[in-house]
């Protein structure tokens, strides 16, 4: 079964599964992260939109994902917001040109996307120079328990949500082109990160 299908047929229960971990992190995280951005921003794998709330209203907000079950969620969190727009479309074949965004947003993504790397290439594409990718990921851990654990549970998440736990974001994003700012451990030793990174 294909990402897409997978959240397709998980979008009415996807806020249930991980409500835990969005109350006791993420939440504050998101709003720490995207408070005081400005211009134009691009979220990939907008989900939900459980992002939406936080960006502020001055935003021109642009979100897309490829599961259209997941962003009908967010079109309801969307309404009435004429800052923000959602598209579908594949993280690895962005449809906007070159150098369009001051923002690159990608909360909880890079682990899904089938081809991280081509994905990031592109989100590298259509940042402006001066911009910026902002990244909260769950990234494999250099710590040998945490990553025994990440092996173990690895198999089961990705047939539930076609999540890879051992994925090494931080070198993933500068094998695409950036220069990493800051790769802050956030929880569970060095498993959930904020990266920023410049193209
Ligand atoms: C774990 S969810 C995270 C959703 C949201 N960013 C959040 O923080 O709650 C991963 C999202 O990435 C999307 N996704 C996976 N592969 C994608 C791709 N190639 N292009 C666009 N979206 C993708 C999925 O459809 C899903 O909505």
């Amino acid at each position: 079964m294909s990402v897409v299908s997978k959240y397709n047929r998980i979008a009415p229960i996807y806020e249930l599964i991980d409500l835990p971990l969005e109350l006791f992190f993420f939440r504050e995280w998101r709003k720490e992260a995207l408070s005081d951005l400005s211009g134009k921003v691009l979220e990939v794998g907008v989900g939900t939109g459980r992002n939406l709330k936080y960006y502020p209203a001055d935003c021109r907000v642009i979100g897309i994902d490829k599961s259209e079950g997941m962003l009908q969620k967010a079109r309801e969190k969307a309404e009435g917001r004429k800052n923000i727009t959602l598209y579908p479309m594949d993280a690895e074949h962005l449809e906007f040109p070159d150098n369009s965004f001051d923002y690159v947003v990608i909360t909880f993504v890079l682990c899904t996307i089938p081809d991280p790397v081509k994905a990031l290439r592109e989100m590298r594409r259509v940042l402006k120079p001066s911009g910026e990718l902002i990244a909260l990921e769950h990234v494999h851990s250099d710590y040998p328990f945490i990553d025994l654990i990440e092996h173990l549970i690895n198999p089961i998440l990705f047939l539930l949500l076609g999540d890879h736990t051992t994925r090494h974001t931080v070198n993933n994003i500068e094998k695409a082109g950036f220069t990493i700012k800051e790769a802050k451990k956030l929880a569970f030793r060095d498993v959930f990160r904020k990266i920023r990174a410049r193209p």
